[in-house]
């Protein structure tokens, strides 16, 4: 026997390599010879079809975890690559859920019209485990609403001040999806970002984003400080998407704003994109914009990415910010991104300030802006004109 997680094996002729109602631990794919596929009921074959060279069968009870669904017996002398379930289920599991729920449904439906067809292991469609298949759909109709949602005009941007940490002065805002369904209500966009960013809706709404916020900020930099940042939050996906760039560069143009005054927010997953995301990040700041690594702490980049990358922003991420007073290792680790930071030219915003104990020990840091309840809550472009007033 070969070593490896697939081998070959030569069957004789008239060889039965599984039977209907058996438990299944392979999947076959033929080399070379012939095998039948058939049910098998009162002693009677039913069969179901033949199959040839390069073709696969044995898959389906190890992507549904189920009994096999019908019997297979070769018709030649065969020679058949003899697949593990391993080398096949690490991928089914990782697999997108709804093409899991679009498998599961067919495959269902296959043994509920084999079992039809007089197939006489009723345990074939016995123990259906349908757990995902809920989870899925619900996926799928969320997507649905999102678009159709987004079609509605219900979502709309709020903004939340920057200011800075000496003299809570606002030096910016950072724009927020709000979605508001007549059905479900007020969406928060951590039940829906991620769906978003994996649906093909990720492009036109990030692109409705980016035009609103360079809108509103055309208005806003009538009455704002002149160095005003608007930080828009930018997905991966919607980063190395070759429009997203020259978009912002037509933008920029049509509403009269310094691309200066636009920092997009980048998480630290970008650093995994690689060359695509590093060159897209170069041509930003080519175009004027300013990049700021946002939740920075919680992702797995270093801070040696830091010194790579183009970057002027760093935001630390919330978590560290509301726990830093309890929690002296935390402290430790905000007061060392503080400080390298600094070390190479990049400026600090701390995110999620709620208290003004976390205010002291943030400007005694070093750290030179903060956003968080303290100095206000997202709300809406007539709010923060009000305070800029
Ligand atoms: P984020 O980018 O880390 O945004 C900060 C989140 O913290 C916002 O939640 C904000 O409302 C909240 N926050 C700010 N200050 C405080 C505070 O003092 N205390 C507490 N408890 N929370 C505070 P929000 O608006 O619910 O957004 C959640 C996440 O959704 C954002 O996290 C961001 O990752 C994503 N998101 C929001 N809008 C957009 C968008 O336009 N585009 C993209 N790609 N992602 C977005
Ligand atoms: P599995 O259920 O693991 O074992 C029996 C195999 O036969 C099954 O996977 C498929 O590969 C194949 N099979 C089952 N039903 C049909 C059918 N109706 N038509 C063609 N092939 C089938
Ligand atoms: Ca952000
Ligand atoms: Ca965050």
């Amino acid at each position: 026997m070969a070593i490896g997680l697939s081998r070959i094996q030569v069957f004789p002729k008239e060889t039965v390599l599984f039977r209907q109602g058996e438990p299944g631990d392979s999947a076959f794919i033929i080399e070379d010879g012939r095998v039948l596929i058939f049910l098998e009921s009162d002693g009677q074959e039913i069969p179901l079809t033949v199959l040839g060279k390069g073709e696969i069968f044995g898959e389906m009870s190890i992507i549904d975890g189920r009994l096999r669904s019908a019997s297979a017996k070769t018709l030649d002398e065969s020679r058949i690559n003899v697949v593990s379930k391993d080398q096949l289920l690490e991928r089914v599991q990782t697999a997108d859920p709804v093409v899991r729920l679009l498998m599961t449904v067919l495959m269902n439906r296959i043994r509920q019209s084999n079992h039809q067809m007089g197939g006489r292991a009723n345990a074939s469609i016995d123990n259906f485990d349908d757990k995902g298949a809920g989870e899925a759909i619900q996926r799928i109709r969320l997507e649905n609403q999102i678009a159709a949602g987004f079609e509605n005009n219900e979502f709309n941007l709020v903004y939340q001040p920057m200011v800075t940490l000496s003299e809570r002065k606002i030096m910016g805002c950072e724009a927020l999806l709000r979605w508001t369904s007549p059905i479900l209500g007020s969406v928060s966009p951590n039940e829906f970002m991620d769906l978003l960013e994996e649906s093909s809706m990720m492009i036109p709404v990030g692109s409705w984003i980016t035009r609103q916020a360079l809108s509103d900020l055309e208005v806003i930099l009538n009455m704002a400080p002149k160095n005003f940042q608007m930080s828009i939050n930018v997905s991966g996906r919607q980063f190395t998407d070759p429009k997203f760039l020259s978009e912002m560069r037509t933008l920029v143009i049509q509403h009269k704003v310094p691309a200066s005054n636009v920092k997009l927010e980048l998480t630290e997953r970008v650093f995994t994109d690689g060359v695509l995301a590093f060159s897209a990040m170069e041509e930003c700041r080519k175009l004027g914009f300013s990049i700021s690594i946002d939740d920075f702490g919680i992702g797995f980049s270093s801070l040696s990415y830091l010194a790579k990358m183009p970057v002027n922003f760093l935001k630390i991420d919330r978590a560290f910010t509301s726990r830093m007073i309890d929690d002296l290792k935390t402290r430790a680790i905000v007061r060392t991104i503080i400080f390298m930071a600094k070390a190479l030219g990049i400026k600090v915003i701390a995110e999620g300030i709620e208290r003004v104990e976390e205010e002291r020990m943030l400007l005694e840091m070093g750290c030179d802006y903060g956003q968080g309840y303290l100095y206000g809550k997202p709300a809406p472009l007539d709010q923060l004109l009000g305070r800029l007033e």
